[in-house]
């Protein structure tokens, strides 16, 4: 199995069949699990063997075929998947930390996660440094003695930064710190983030690994030892266990996952060429396109440039919104990474908590437009995009 290239994997790693020898991967919607005797339901609690099931808090055989997939996928030793992305950001974030430790965290980042840095972290005692995070020399002058934890997302949401995840590592590994991304935007597919050097990656299954805008799930991958020796004792009890029917559509969406995403990311390029030098754009960013600022990285790291576009509107709000309510194929939603192309305001929407100085900073201005580019003609969204740049 270990030879199977990825779209292999996609399709069959993980997979246990059970007596029936179903063909689809077999749905264990069930809470908790039965034992033949006394001394087997005292000898599970005691094992945590492979196969061997106690809690639907604790694992499900959907689940795990599930995580297993994804283990082949991303080269981990182990992976825990969660109800929703933020249960596993902050799930793998609050694991590791106590109070009186300090964390290093890129300010760009997702609404969400910024508040579970920002605000969680520091009310619960632990030191926050955030800093730029395409700025290695930030990352180095920031790192003190009880740095444990570095976190980044690489592709950012929404302003698609590139981080150099190697170099991060390098630095947070110095200081015997470890490196965890939220690789959400950057896919399974496109960027190998472990092999780069991150020490745990996260993935919200709610975006690309669905893919059909379903159910909500997140995923945690590592080394064994962190799995089980850190996350899971903390998760297992704090409880944010993913549900095996949302697992079941997870491993659903794995199959079709390279198919989608070669398809957005080839849609997202002709965008590109076809909106850059646009009247009403002032600014447009994609991370292997050879005008983003970090290009060079961009391409050294990733195979593909991923699922979302972001440009900026000339006009502010208004040009933004009469951009968004002019579309018709593409739909205005703060989703992204499904087969469907979605169009998100940031600023009014997933970064509307933000600070304004701080979003305004990040370059998440009021004509800022997040773009999920989905599996449909590339010429019918060129055509949507350009009748609605014309409205504004
Ligand atoms: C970068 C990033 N991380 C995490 C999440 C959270 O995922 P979920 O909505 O599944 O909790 C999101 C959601 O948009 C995201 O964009």
């Amino acid at each position: 199995m270990k030879n199977w290239k990825t779209r292999t994997k996609l399709v069959h790693s993980g997979t246990k069949r059970s007596q029936f020898g179903e063909l689809s991967e077999a749905l264990f919607l069930t809470q908790g699990f039965a034992y033949d005797t006394a001394e087997q339901a005292e000898s599970r609690f005691i094992n945590n063997s492979p196969d061997e099931y106690i809690y639907g808090r604790y694992g499900n055989p959907t689940v795990r075929m599930f995580e297993e997939r994804m283990i082949a996928i991303e080269g981990a030793e182990d992976a825990f998947a969660t109800a929703t992305g933020m249960a596993a950001v902050s799930g793998a974030l609050f694991c590791m930390l106590k109070q009186g430790d300090h964390l290093i965290s890129s300010k760009a980042l997702f609404g969400s996660c910024m508040f579970v840095v920002d605000n969680i972290l520091r009310r619960w005692g632990i030191e926050v440094t955030l800093v730029e995070g395409t700025d290695l020399n930030q990352w180095r002058d920031a790192m003190q003695p009880n740095t444990k934890v570095c976190f980044l997302e690489s592709i950012s949401n929404p302003t698609l930064e590139v981080c150099d995840i190697a170099g991060v590592a390098k630095i947070a590994h110095e200081g015997g710190a470890k490196l965890v991304v939220d690789n959400v935007f950057a896919t399974p597919l496109f960027q190998q983030t472990l092999k780069l050097g991150a020490d745990v990656v996260i993935y919200s299954a709610t975006k690309h690994i669905d893919g059909q805008g379903r159910c909500l799930g997140g995923i945690v991958l590592g080394t064994e030892e962190y799995i089980q020796d850190v996350f899971i004792p903390f998760n297992k009890h704090t409880g944010p266990a993913m549900s095996p029917f949302n697992a079941w559509v997870m491993l659903k969406g794995l199959e079709t996952i390279s198919l989608r995403c070669e398809a957005q990311a080839e849609n997202a390029e002709k965008i590109v060429n076809a909106l850059k030098g646009h009247k009403n754009i002032t600014r447009i960013l994609y991370p292997t396109d050879v005008s983003h600022p970090q290009y060079e990285l961009a391409i050294s790291q990733m195979t593909k440039g991923g699922t979302v576009v972001s440009f900026e509107l000339s006009g502010g709000k208004k040009a933004a919104f009469s951009f968004l309510n002019a579309l018709e194929i593409i739909t205005i939603s703060n989703n992204l990474g499904d087969a469907k192309s979605l169009a998100t305001h940031p600023v009014t929407t997933t970064h509307k908590n933000m600070a304004a100085e701080a979003r305004e900073a990040a370059g998440i201005t009021d004509g800022f437009v997040r773009l999920s580019v989905g599996i449909e003609d590339p010429e019918d969204l060129i055509v949507d995009l350009l009748e609605a740049l014309e409205k504004v």
